[in-house]
């Protein structure tokens, strides 16, 4: 390997800046002459996504190189499955050498905490101990081949609303217990190449320059040894960034901020020596994937056995959530199909994860290929919600003369995508309506279900069965019929609650919000930790589903009835399928600790064990509990800790089905336990409260509540949003016009839902990215007096936007700080 101080010695002040952001939307800079090569990065996170040209800024969502699409995160946590989670990474590794590709941008880790964010898909789960696991097995898998990741999107971006600029407001121990164990988890275990700072501001403070989370945390307390890249335009203030931690700016900004870097050093805002330790991060980085290249270089990519693969996930990740017996079918039953969802089934979702996949089978292309006898009717338009009447009846007409109609519905395009949330948990009305209808029929009623999220399934009872495919990936269809047919046997289980109705969910008041803020009031009590506190009924439980098989769970046995908190605790138990067919368990292991001074969750997730067997077969299995398994983060002493006393140990088949229970003393020298007893006693008796009251949440957060009011003139800054410009008659023009043209940048014939993320997309960039995101279109002087216009200089702001606009005439950009580049 090079010597990489001789050649951060070697470099000049802009060549160390230029080291530090992107060339292209998905190169980092490369030093000609020093030898410094470019690294080339790609969407991930369930396939790669390579676009075909080196899109600048005017393009956007351009077309991908084909490649496999996997199921997405949803569906991969459902397997519960790590082993699986590892070969996927692997898999996709080996695509990334095959396209040239040497950082893979995923997994995302972020938090569900409620059912509508537009990207839930693409995260694994509400749990942070799963989504971790889970995380940490994929980047090994895929590092495993000499290929990056980059883990994202880091931290508390669980909402698309406002994504850029709201800040999250998170207490402390919400933010060390819910939001970053899944981050912590994956670095410690796995390390991933790159790190993706989110978006949005945290208490404050954006992601991109907050040195806490970049520096102190990150790097300090978990030892992160690769790189941080910011997610793509989260750059709030560059310079603050090199302090922070933040090592490379993606995509480029056409050397705005190059020259930002290099000024800042000049005028001893920052010294030479802040920046070098970026920059030697930086070429630690690029040679390490330099010589990566060399050493997978004989890796080849198998695109049928990654298909096969694909199925594989996709069988294991599907959750059947109701049946009463009537699967799996038996292969002579007369069958009717309907739904549109079976013949181009939702097998991804929408976004810069977008794959172009290389081979696609839906439901009805794998029952073409087999030749099998059926009927079809789309029974809906898959681009509207309203019912069509037409298609309704020839829904009814094709089911009569059947014993089983197969109805497939969910989420349509239209509902799920990055860049906008969902605004409810139902599914479009045609969808219900249909159900409805087809109930009425006495037929058996088999719904198969697509959607990245939890669903409001008012229907539930007057169905048969439901076959949750989630997004199932390419080869969802043939899986779909396996499963159906009793050829593979269903073990996914739910890695999120699915909840009656989206008003129970404690976010619900306090989700999207805005302009400011977004308060995470509900602390730690985020999916099942509130439901099972708060004692509320749900449709699903969190770690809820079926099998074509029974399980049996016995022998509890702990190795100690009393540890002291540095001990271990072994769990084992014993499982036996009581079934007549072959399957697989997914047994998890939750810690209730009985008593304690600060306010905890009813019970959560410590351990899981997936588990196959045959019928009849017994297997004991066995778990390991550490001091984590039982601490909370004690705030008061800034480090994870133990209240002293009773813990419960749970063994069940889903958070609400407990079967097996024992106990053991834990004891700590821990002497101090923040109490809110009678500061935020709202938390200690969580299903008491609808909402949860200002003052409980300001004392848990230790500070006064930002209040949320309409940006007005003399609010707007480089981080008002287009949306925001409605203050005057300039910024509502551009406002327009951003709405308007925004659907233009993107690739011809692009169906709705991507001019909608497009458009919505617009409306929620910050100011800053007008100047460091267009490609030198728009000068900074421009941005700067509209900001002055917006703020009520109608004169000034005007007089600086003209000059801006007449002063880049003739103006080089890029090249002037990009040398060797
Ligand atoms: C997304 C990231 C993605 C990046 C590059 C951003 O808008 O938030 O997840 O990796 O774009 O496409």
């Amino acid at each position: 390997m090079a010597n990489l101080e001789n050649i951060l010695q070697s470099l000049t002040l802009e060549e160390k800046c230029a080291l530090c952001s992107g060339v292209t939307n998905w190169r980092t800079a490369c030093i000609k002459d020093k030898n410094v090569p470019s690294i080339m990065v790609a969407d991930g996170p369930h396939g790669i996504r390579k676009e075909l040209v080196s899109a600048d800024v005017a393009n956007f969502m351009q077309d991908s190189m084909p490649s496999t699409c996997f199921p997405t995160a949803v569906t991969v946590a459902s397997t519960w499955d790590a082993d699986i989670a590892y070969k996927m990474g692997e898999a996709i590794a080996e695509e990334a050498v095959d396209q040239g590709v040497d950082v893979v941008l995923g997994p995302g880790v972020n938090i569900k905490r409620n059912p509508l964010c537009g990207r839930n898909f693409e995260y694994f789960s509400e749990d942070p101990y799963l989504a971790g696991e889970l995380s940490a097995a994929y980047v090994n898998g895929v590092q495993s081949k000499k290929v990056g990741t980059s883990l994202k999107h880091f931290a508390v971006n669980s909402q698309e609303h406002r994504r850029m600029t709201i800040s999250s407001e998170v207490d402390e121990r919400a933010l060390r217990e819910i939001y970053l164990p899944a981050f912590e988890n994956t670095v410690k275990k796995a390390q991933p190449y790159t790190i993706m700072c989110s978006y949005n501001p945290i208490n404050g403070v954006h992601a991109s320059d907050n040195k806490m989370l970049l520096n102190d945390i990150l790097r300090e307390e978990w030892g992160y040894n690769g790189i941080v890249v910011s997610d793509w335009g989260a750059v709030n203030d560059r310079v603050k960034g090199i302090l922070a931690g933040l090592d490379l700016e993606m995509p480029t900004s056409n050397g705005i901020r190059d020259k930002e870097i290099a000024e800042a050093v000049k005028s001893g805002k920052i010294t030479e020596a802040d920046l070098d330790k970026v920059v030697m991060r930086m070429l630690d980085f690029a040679f390490r994937c330099q010589k990566d290249r060399e050493e997978h270089k004989d890796i080849k990519a198998d695109y049928d056995k990654n298909f096969d693969l694909a199925c594989e996930i996709s069988e294991k990740g599907a959750v059947m959530l109701k049946n009463d017996g009537i699967l799996p079918l038996k292969k002579d039953a007369k069958i009717a199909v309907i739904g549109n969802l079976a013949k181009k089934m939702r097998y991804q979702g929408s976004g810069s994860s977008r794959i172009n996949p290389k081979k696609l089978t839906s439901f009805t292309d794998y029952l073409d290929e087999i030749k099998a006898d059926y009927s079809y009717a789309d029974g809906y338009d898959p681009d509207c919600d309203g019912i069509d009447k037409t298609m309704l009846a020839q829904a009814v007409n094709s089911a009569a003369d059947k014993d089983v109609v197969l109805l497939f519905i969910g989420l349509t395009d239209n509902y799920e995508s990055e860049g906008f949330d969902r605004s409810h948990m139902d599914l479009p009305m045609a969808h219900n309506v249909l159900v409805e209808e087809l109930s009425k029929l006495n037929k058996n009623l088999v719904i198969v279900l697509s959607g990245g999220s939890a669903m409001a399934l008012p229907w539930i009872n007057k169905v048969n069965a439901v076959l949750n495919m989630y997004l199932c990936g390419c080869a969802g269809g043939k899986a779909c019929y396996r499963l159906i047919y009793g050829e593979a046997n269903p073990c996914g289980k739910l890695a999120e609650t699915f909840p009656i109705s989206i008003k129970d969910n404690p976010a619900y008041l306090y989700f999207q919000m805005g302009p400011q803020t977004v308060e995470y009031r509900e602390s730690i009590f985020v999916g099942y930790r509130y439901f099972d506190s708060a004692k509320k009924q749900v449709r699903f439980p969190f770690g809820y589903g079926l099998s074509y098989t029974t399980f049996a769970y016995s022998d509890l046995k702990l190795s100690a009835e009393e540890i002291t908190d540095n001990d271990k605790l072994e769990v084992s138990f014993a499982i036996t399928n009581t079934g007549k067919v072959k399957g697989a368990e997914i047994a998890q292991v939750y810690v209730k600790d009985v008593e304690s001074t600060i306010f905890r969750e009813e019970k959560s997730l410590k351990a899981f064990v997936k588990v196959e067997l045959k019928a009849g077969e017994t297997k004991t299995v066995s778990v390991t509990l550490d001091k984590r398994s039982f601490a909370f983060y004690n705030t008061e002493v800034s480090d994870w800790t133990v209240e002293s006393g009773d813990f419960e140990i749970m063994v069940g088949a889903s958070s609400r089905d407990i079967v097996l229970e024992s106990k053991v003393k834990v004891t700590s020298d821990t002497k101090a336990v923040p109490s809110y007893m009678s500061s935020a006693s709202c938390y200690y008796n969580i299903g008491d409260y609808g909402d949860i009251p200002d003052k409980d949440f300001r004392n848990l957060l230790g500070r006064e509540l930002i209040d949320n009011v309409p940006l007005a003139k003399g609010d707007i800054d480089y981080n008002a949003c287009l949306g925001d410009l409605g203050v005057c008659w300039i910024g509502k023009l551009l406002k327009w016009a951003a709405y308007k043209f925004s659907a233009k940048i993107m690739p011809k014939d692009s169906p709705e839902f991507m001019k909608k993320m497009a458009q919505k997309s617009a409306l929620s960039m910050p100011l800053r990215n007008a100047f460091a995101m267009t490609n030198g279109l728009v000068p900074q002087r421009v941005v700067d007096g509209l900001i002055k216009r917006c703020n009520g200089k109608p004169f000034q702001g005007m007089g600086m936007m003209i000059g801006g606009f007449l002063a880049k005439k003739g103006t080089k950009k890029i090249e002037l700080y990009r040398p060797n580049v």
